[in-house]
């Protein structure tokens, strides 16, 4: 199987996606599958920053650490660069959707209903709850990274 390129998007990039990169790092390599990673946010407000805190907590306790990396903004050169771009909610595939260029190169998809048959909806934005949001969006994350893996498994 070829490597694929993965974006995964939130809104501030310090909660949702650089969790899913890190647990998709995580699920990829112990299933043997060469992913090459990276995260964004739609807005720019925390660029340069690293993750929440919550989040690099929440992920610590299943020994993924994702204190290394750092914010940024999502650009319109990334649906060339990526094969999937995946968003975490609605509101982060609607904000996607306006600035992906015709015939990008990128499947843009939200995260948790990438494949027909597997459909989670959307991973909760934790940021404004307590520490019982970041276990449960590492809980989601981690079945819909199981699923993404087993579809591009399966798919190529
Ligand atoms: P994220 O969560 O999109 O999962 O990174 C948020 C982080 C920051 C803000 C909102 C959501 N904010 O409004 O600053």
């Amino acid at each position: 199987m070829r490597q694929f390129k993965v974006l995964t998007v939130c809104l501030g990039n310090i909660c949702r996606s650089p969790a899913a990169q890190g647990i998709l790092e995580n699920v990829a390599s112990y299933n043997k599958i060469a992913l090459e990673l990276d995260s964004a946010g739609t807005a720019a407000y925390h660029v340069g920053n690293p993750p929440d805190s919550r989040s690099i907590a929440a992920l610590k306790q299943v020994s993924v650490n994702i204190a290394q990396q750092k914010a940024r903004q999502v650009v319109q050169a990334d649906f060339n660069e990526f094969d999937w771009i995946l968003a975490m909610d609605k509101e982060n595939l609607a904000n996607l959707r306006q600035i992906q260029p015709e015939h990008s190169r990128a499947k843009l998809v939200m995260f948790g209903e990438f494949h027909p048959s597997v459909s989670f909806g959307e991973v909760a934005d934790p940021y404004y709850g307590g520490d019982e949001g970041f276990t449960l969006m590492r809980e989601h994350l981690t079945q819909i990274s199981e699923a993404f893996v087993l579809h591009l498994h399966s798919s190529s």
